[in-house]
């Protein structure tokens, strides 16, 4: 179907397709190529009124938490089910693709995009990524994983190279992508607007092409982030098939075909991806409408889900709403709720609860409210807004005090320069605690931000991010006890800005951001070197407990393992627990982070009932990847699974052994000593050489502290006396090995 429609474009035409029609549509060709309409998400949808223009307002459509609160729920099947909503609303807003999930790792707390992004670590985004594209894709409609790769960061971000090793590539920028790509089967992709090693991401051959499609299999349509590509030429030649929105002329990409700059073919295979893309999206159906109601539910559900309580000392929280307590309510995004950020996933909701509101209708008759904004939205201090707080917290049994980040201080387009929260706010914490000991914060913010400076004065944090259309409600229903936080944390939160590992080097200079710090990101580097935090990855307290016990390990095949341990609510509350496992690595000096998450699991619990959780490990979980050999790598020897509730919280933990993947390098003139002393083949043979030889130096027979000192030494060095070996016998030892080289004990 796709090559008949294919043969009937004229070189010209498939051309036009390869560039968008409008801001928000790609280009008709008389009857045989529709428009398909494109719409910013993907916590919700941003489709604008007036096709074409990239500014148009947009129709309201459910606004769902952002990707910082879902990635916190660490709730694969919930996000899948706001997909599905998003996809619905798409469906009854002629949508074709969502643009989104967007997966990268949140390699600072800077970065102003981090409301739009799942974590700081490749499996919990993977996974929380595949559940948006399957959600979506459900009705078929289309996902665009975004933004692909390494981007970030907002400063500069039209033009700075990510500057970046392979091995960290692979570790941490990558897998999230590989992962969805393999197992969701996104059918669009979104090239970033950065450059990766020099290279702009749009133009990027082994990105685009060599990644992507020849190892990953993807087989869908790569699109532009929006004015990302410069060269058209270079980027249809990379792999890129559809730049957006429209910019130059199609002759530039005719007379490149014409003058054998540009290969024939690259222009047909991008057409045919979009052809293929408009055969897959009209599988969608038309829905006149949606069920309101039952979506923004789902919301309120979703930020429940993702809120997570850091701190419930003297278990401040849950309040009592049939008590008598007097409850002063402090901070003006309790009647402004901050519950979504800026830039292109800007949603018009369709409707918004403030949790003022909802703690009114929820609060039993005898519980007295009252409310004191405390601070101006605009981070100016104004002692009069004080003092009325202050005056509102002296006279009431305990404080709910709404706090958080500026609508403009977290968008698209800028990143932060600091962590703190405003000045204003940070002075009223420690004004109302004066006033009255029993505060309780209710944070709302879509990048971490430091608690250092207040926290010791607020008994409880409960951090809502940012709640989306129902925000105020989910607070509600956190606080009152309606129900009970399960949120983790996605991202650590450090102690202090200059402990975050890029501290140094991000946001970069002259055009270069310099990823000095490796895969060592976010609990990679504080774990591994056991730097204090304020909040580990990982961590969320409950109302209720969570005991584990039975940590069981059953080898099911080569480097595959189940996993299974028992987890009991032993408290009073139903609640429910992320389990989270991690692979261990215990080195003498680290050459991988100290562990990595590779598994979690959301169990909910009854009060004194206990379930089981599963994870299946296997060789990759394992593997680290080698860019000299380039492929990945699993070492024999021993590991450790860890199982916890935090990353700092492992509960039970055992020890496993791997035989490794069975690789052994290829030995020649230049590997040292050590390595062919060490070589199942190699060893045995030059020391037969060396035994056999008259003049030659017996091993045995040499001091082995001598020998130790030699070990690092290259074999071709060796020719001459100290061995008695000559150039002769060297390349006799390597041609004599050459034919083993890769067959170790597998
Ligand atoms: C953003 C993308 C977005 C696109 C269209 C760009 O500025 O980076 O995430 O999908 O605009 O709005």
């Amino acid at each position: 179907m796709t090559s008949e429609q294919l043969a009937h474009l004229s070189l010209n035409e498939q051309a036009s397709l390869t560039s968008g029609g409008t801001a928000w549509s790609t280009a008709p060709v008389r009857d045989v190529v529709r428009a398909l309409n494109v719409s910013d998400g993907p916590h919700g949808l941003r489709r604008t009124i007036e096709d074409g223009s990239l500014f148009a307002p947009s129709a309201p459509a459910t606004c769902y938490p952002p990707a910082v609160t879902m990635g916190s729920s660490w709730d694969p099947d919930l996000v899948r089910r706001i997909g599905a909503a998003v996809a619905r609303e798409a469906c009854a807003l002629k949508v074709d693709v969502v643009l989104g999930p967007g997966v990268n790792i949140k390699r600072s707390p800077l970065c102003g995009r981090n409301f739009e992004y799942f974590s700081e670590d490749p499996h919990v985004s993977g996974v929380m990524g595949a559940a948006v594209v399957d959600g979506i894709q459900s009705l078929g409609v289309g996902a665009c994983l975004k933004h692909f790769a390494v981007n970030n960061q907002e400063t500069d971000r039209m033009r700075v190279s990510a500057d970046v090793d392979e091995r960290t590539l692979r570790e941490l920028y990558l897998p999230a992508f590989e992962h969805i790509v393999r197992e969701a089967k996104p059918y669009a992709v979104m090239s970033s607007y950065n450059r990766v090693n020099g290279v702009p991401a749009s133009e990027h051959p082994w990105l685009l092409t060599q990644v992507l499609r020849e190892e990953w299999g993807f087989d869908g349509l790569v699109m532009s982030d929006w004015g990302a590509v410069d060269d058209r030429v270079a980027s249809l030649a990379a792999g890129l098939d559809l730049q957006m929105p429209p910019n130059g002329t199609d002759d530039q990409i005719t007379a490149a075909v014409e003058e054998g700059r540009l290969d024939r073919e690259a222009v047909a295979t991008a057409a045919a991806r979009l052809l293929q893309l408009q055969e897959r999206v009209d599988r969608a159906p038309h829905f006149d409408g949606w069920d309101v109601d039952a979506h923004h539910e789902l919301a309120r559900e979703a930020a429940r889900a993702g809120a997570v309580l850091l701190k419930n000392d003297g278990a401040l929280l849950p309040i009592d709403p049939a008590s008598r307590l007097k409850v002063a309510v402090i901070g003006e995004f309790a009647r402004t709720p901050r519950y979504q950020g800026q830039g292109s996933s800007r949603v018009v909701p369709t409707r918004l609860d403030t949790a003022w509101e909802a703690l009114r209708k929820a609060a039993g008759p005898e519980l007295q409210l009252t409310f004191a904004p405390g601070f101006s939205l605009d981070d100016t201090t104004d002692p009069a807004l004080a003092e009325e707080a202050v005056t509102c917290a002296a006279d009431a049994d305990v404080v709910l005090l709404f706090l958080g980040l500026p609508d403009a201080s977290e968008t698209e387009g800028q990143d932060r320069t600091h962590i703190r929260l405003p000045s204003a706010q940070v002075e009223l914490v420690h004004l109302v605690a004066a006033a009255c000991p029993q505060v309780a914060v209710v944070l709302a913010n879509g990048s971490t931000v430091s608690v250092s400076e207040w926290q010791d004065h607020a008994q409880a944090v409960l951090e809502t991010w940012l709640g989306g259309q129902a925000g105020g409600s989910a607070v509600a229903d956190l606080v009152f006890g309606a129900c009970n936080p399960s949120g983790k944390l996605t991202e650590s939160i450090p102690l202090r800005l200059q402990d975050v590992p890029s501290y140094l080097h991000f946001p970069g200079q002259d055009g270069h951001t310099v990823h000095g710090e490796g895969r060592y990101v976010g609990y990679r580097h504080y774990d591994t070197l056991d730097v204090p935090v304020a909040y580990p990855f990982g961590h969320g307290l409950s109302y209720t407990t969570f005991a584990y016990r039975d940590l069981a390990v059953e080898e099911t095949g080569v480097n595959e393992w189940t996993v299974s341990v028992t987890v009991t609510n032993t408290g009073t509350r139903h609640g429910e627990e992320v389990v989270q496992l991690y692979v261990a690595f215990d080195e003498p000096h680290p050459t991988r982070p100290r562990h990595e998450l590779r598994g979690f699991t959301k169990l909910a619990l009854a009060p004194g009932s206990s379930r089981q959780a599963r994870f299946r490990l296997t060789g990759r979980d394992l593997a680290w990847y080698s860019a000299q050999r380039g492929g990945w790598r699993i070492d024999p020897g021993t590991f450790t699974v860890e199982v916890g509730s935090s990353s700092r919280d492992i509960r039970l933990h055992t020890v496993l052994y791997t035989r490794g993947d069975g690789h052994t390098e290829a030995l020649t003139e230049q590997s040292s000593l050590g390595e062919w002393l060490d070589h199942p083949v190699g060893g045995k043979l030059l020391r037969e050489r060396l035994d056999a030889h008259p003049g030659a130096v017996r091993l045995d027979d040499v001091d082995p502290m001598a020998l130790a000192a030699a070990v690092q030494i290259p074999l071709v060095k060796f020719d001459g006396p100290t061995l008695g070996l000559d150039p002769d016998a060297i390349r006799a030892l390597v041609a004599a090995v050459g034919g083993e080289a890769g067959a170790g004990a597998a």
